[in-house]
């Protein structure tokens, strides 16, 4: 019976052997000093073994027992120190890992596109809050009380008398209110309308134009809205000039590019037309001049507003908006 638990320590001490980590050394003291492991059982049968031969092996047993119970402890350790130390080793025989540049957002890079244009053309850059008044984004503006864009349904109110603004254009009073004329100014940002479809994103971005001075005419918006246009596609693109209405202009105009996908044959993306809307535009009304401050019988100006995800669509020949702010890496990447 003696004879048992020697055997019992030299198979532990064997299998300890082949353990190769801190996992597998813990399996086998499981085995043998679990409690249901081998040496445990050889302690709970001790009454089977003859009474003149019990103190012997009992006190052999808690021995080895103690014994193996080091030797694991002592393999677990230096497997542990072992597995710590390969991750701290350096593999200079590794490849480095490539890091990927980032790179601008394709609506940044348009909206730094048209900014670059317009400051060519004599256009300084202004940004105002997109949490605005009533007052900005529609009282100002001409925009009656009782006008549809005015809707709950349409609008993002904070509260009665904040809104998300729903335009850039109330960038235009800010600007009229804090400087005299002549005044040349772009004002690039978000903007918020509740919409979201194919063509459609709860914010998007736009920017507005103003230009004011005396002897400021029609012409004028056309001139440099046709250049615009001409530098942010090609000097190919047809250019069109339809009657509108915006309460805070007068004449209005909205204004069409040749389709850049058909060049005006009719396709998907123009509904067939051969021409697509946009942006905004019109003389500004003498009654905004008057909310500034403005004299509207010496001065007069033009504004105008575009949607800068639009533009981008038709840059690059998207057509679902949401792909901008989806950041897929997939996406972003290409441009
Ligand atoms: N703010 C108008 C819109 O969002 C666009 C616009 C701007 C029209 C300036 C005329 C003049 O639709």
């Amino acid at each position: 019976m003696g004879k048992a638990i020697e055997k019992i320590y030299e198979e532990a001490l064997a299998e300890l052997e082949t353990a190769s980590d801190a996992e597998a050394v813990k399996v086998i003291s499981v085995r043998y000093l679990g409690r249901k492991g081998y040496l445990t059982k050889f302690l709970r049968n001790i009454s089977k073994i003859p009474p003149e031969e019990r103190p012997q092996a009992g006190k052999r047993a808690n021995e080895l027992k103690s014994i193996l119970a080091k030797k694991f402890a002592e393999a677990s350790n230096r497997f542990e120190r072992e597995a710590a130390e390969a991750i701290d080793r350096i593999d200079v025989s590794l490849p480095g890992r490539i890091i990927r540049q980032g790179s601008l957002h394709p609506i940044t890079q348009t909206i730094r596109q048209i900014c670059d244009i317009f400051s060519g053309l004599g256009f300084q850059i202004a940004e105002g809050p997109e949490v605005e008044t009533d007052y900005y984004n529609f009282e100002a503006l001409n925009i009656p009380k009782d006008h549809p864009a005015r809707d709950m349904h349409d609008t993002f109110y904070v509260s009665d008398n904040i809104v998300l603004r729903t335009q850039t254009s109330p960038m235009q009073i800010r600007v009229m209110e804090k400087q005299a004329p002549p005044v040349r100014i772009i004002a690039p940002g978000k903007v918020y309308r509740r919409d979201s479809d194919l063509t459609h994103t709860p914010m998007f971005h736009q920017v507005e134009g103003l230009m004011v001075d005396e002897n400021i005419s029609f012409g004028d918006l056309k001139g440099i809205l046709t250049t615009f246009i001409h530098r942010i596609f090609d000097e190919q693109t047809s250019v069109r000039f339809r009657p509108s209405f915006f309460p805070f202009t007068e004449p209005s105009a909205e204004v069409d590019i040749l389709c850049v996908m058909c060049r005006g044959k009719g396709c998907r993306v123009c509904s067939q037309s051969g021409w697509l809307e946009i942006l905004g535009s019109g003389m500004v009304h003498p009654a905004v001049f008057e909310n500034v401050g403005y004299d509207p019988k010496r001065y007069s100006g033009f504004a105008f507003g575009m949607g800068i995800e639009r533009i981008a669509m038709l840059q690059y020949g998207i057509d679902d908006i949401r792909k901008y702010f989806e950041n897929d890496l997939r996406f972003l990447r290409q441009f």
